[in-house]
């Protein structure tokens, strides 16, 4: 497998073109951005860490049954996934109160929430990602009514899946967001599931081991992320 152009630059990963016109490679990369990009910065590793977990969650969720991009392992910051056109949605999915969940409805972060929470973002960076509803995203059409179905169907089956995953782990999965894509035709799950996509909080102490170390200046964020790996290796 050959590693041509460059395609894509995002704020935390580059995706190449291959000689395989059906494969590309994702080349993670330690920069971290927050707030829309207001707040930069990096996190030594951390390429290489949301590589591995990304690997071992996409693999895991294979296995039960959701279809991933994920291919396979290249190097240390670098997979190969199948070819996706990206659905400009972002799939936010909630367990617990946090983060602008909190802040919207004034509910304290923590606070478990009766169901899961499923929520859309329209993937725009120049209109910060704003919230929408399944009406917004049936209107302006950014998924068809059968790509939505399956959108949904998989995120909350996920969430099943990796709550369980992570309890085992002695870590409480509080939120996460997810971006699927077409291949083929089909809804796929693509982008990544690291600590920067997550909200990752330790079982006994509530530490929270995910990029709010970063966001909110905590500290220790290289050692948080290298924990939640080692607790899933
Ligand atoms: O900020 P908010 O509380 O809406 O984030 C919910 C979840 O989605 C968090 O786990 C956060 O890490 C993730 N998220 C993300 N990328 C974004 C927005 C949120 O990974 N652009």
């Amino acid at each position: 497998m050959k590693k041509l152009e460059m395609l894509y630059e995002g704020k935390a990963k580059k995706v190449y073109k291959t000689d395989d016109e059906k494969r590309y490679i994702i080349e993670y990369k330690d920069d971290a951005t927050a707030f829309n990009g207001e707040k930069k910065g990096t996190i030594v590793g951390k390429g290489i860490i949301n590589n591995k977990m990304s690997a071992l969650l996409f693999k895991l969720l294979e296995e039960k049954g959701i279809p991933t991009h994920f291919v396979e392992i290249l190097s240390d910051r670098e997979m190969l996934v199948k070819d996706v056109k990206i659905l400009p949605l972002e799939v936010i999915m909630r367990n617990v109160a946090a983060g602008s969940l909190s802040k919207r409805l004034g509910i304290e972060e923590g606070t478990i929430l009766k169901t899961p929470v499923l929520e859309f973002c329209y993937k725009n960076d120049d209109l910060g990602d704003p919230m929408i509803n399944e009406y917004h995203i049936r209107a302006i059409e950014l998924a068809t009514d059968e790509q939505l179905e399956k959108v949904k169907e998989y995120a909350f089956k996920i969430n099943e899946i990796l709550i369980d995953f992570f309890k085992e782990r002695n870590i409480k999965l509080i939120d996460f967001k997810l971006e699927f894509g077409i291949h083929d035709g089909e809804v796929i799950l693509a982008d990544e599931i690291s600590p920067d996509t997550c909200r990752l909080w330790d079982a006994d102490t509530n530490r929270k081991l995910d990029k709010d170390r970063f966001r909110r200046d905590l500290g220790d964020v290289e050692k948080a992320y290298e924990e939640v790996l080692s607790r899933l290796q």
